[in-house]
Formats: C-alpha cells, structure tokens, sequence
C-alpha cells in the first residue's frame, strides 16, 4: 500500500483516483506534531519514509524579518525531521525500513542569496547523521 501525506491531502484526488483503494492519503504537516504521530500511528507498515517537506523565503541577511523568516523555515526544515524520526519510529524499528530526508546542497555551504534556508538545511543535515550511523544493519 501506498501512503502519502500531504497538508492537504484533498489535492491528492487524481493520485487516488490512479490508485483506488491502494493509496491512502494522511493529512500531515510537519509543523504539527500531533498530525505527524497521528499519521505514524495510522501508517503502520512503511517501508520507505520520504521526508520531502521543504521551506523556502527568500530574505536578507540585515532584513527586519530575518529572524521570523529563519524560524518559520527551521520549523519545516529542521523541526520537521525529528518530528518524522519520532513519528514513525516505532514502526520502522519494528519492521525495518528506509527513511529519506530530502537536503540541499545549500545545507553545506551557505549560499548567499539564502542565508535561513541554507542553516536550517545544514541543521537537517546534521541530524540524518545520528540515525544514519545508529540504525544501519549490524550497528
Ligand atoms: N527546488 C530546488 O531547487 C531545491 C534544491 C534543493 C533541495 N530542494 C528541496 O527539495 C524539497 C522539495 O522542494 P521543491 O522545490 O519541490 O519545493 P516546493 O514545490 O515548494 O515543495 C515543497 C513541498 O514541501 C511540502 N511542505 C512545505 N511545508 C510543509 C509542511 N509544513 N508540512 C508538510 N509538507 C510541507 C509541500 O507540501 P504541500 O504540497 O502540502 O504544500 C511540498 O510538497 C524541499 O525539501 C527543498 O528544500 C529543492
């Protein structure tokens, strides 16, 4: 079976469509964790868990909203991960499986142009690290 999480998991009719009964949709926004250990409680035979949730506003670095901008990404970049990790824990634990974050190289490098993004993708980037070394076969 085929899950998929969206905010808005209405904008999903023409995959279900596809799919039929095959494919469940799960309402999921990484800001909330509530919605994502409900899905994870829900979605109890995941064998991949692709974590594609992503935020971007383009900003300054002497900006007035610099630091709400920055916020507002680390809660889907950053926060997002070990909200996923959490939520979906126990199922993967228990059944094994494959959890994928999607990064940017922007997490390795900061680019100019987008001073937030790129921290919050390099804090990303540093927690796929841990469960990466941790939760690999024979570790
Ligand atoms: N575009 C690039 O050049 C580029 C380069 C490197 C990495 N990336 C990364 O690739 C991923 C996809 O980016 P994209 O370019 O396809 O951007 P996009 O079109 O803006 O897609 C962003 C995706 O993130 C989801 N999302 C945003 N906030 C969310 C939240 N709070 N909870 C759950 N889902 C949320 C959106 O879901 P909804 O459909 O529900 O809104 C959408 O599916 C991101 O992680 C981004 O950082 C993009």
């Amino acid at each position: 079976m085929k899950v998929t999480r969206r905010r808005d998991p209405e904008t999903l009719a023409a995959l279900r469509e596809r799919h039929g009964s095959r494919l469940v949709a799960l309402r999921s926004d990484v800001t909330n964790a509530g919605q994502v250990a409900e899905a994870g409680r829900q979605a109890t035979d995941v064998d991949l868990l692709f974590n594609n949730a992503g935020a971007f506003e383009p900003t300054e670095l002497t900006g007035e909203t610099i630091v709400d901008v920055a916020r507002r990404e680390m809660e889907v970049n950053y926060f997002g991960a070990p909200r996923m990790l959490r939520g979906f824990a126990d199922t993967l634990s228990r059944r094994g499986g494959v959890i994928v974050h999607v990064g940017s190289a922007a997490g390795l490098s900061n680019v100019p142009l987008q001073p937030t993004y790129s921290a919050s993708k390099a804090a990303q980037h540093s927690l796929t690290q841990p469960p990466a070394r941790c939760w690999r076969p024979g570790a």
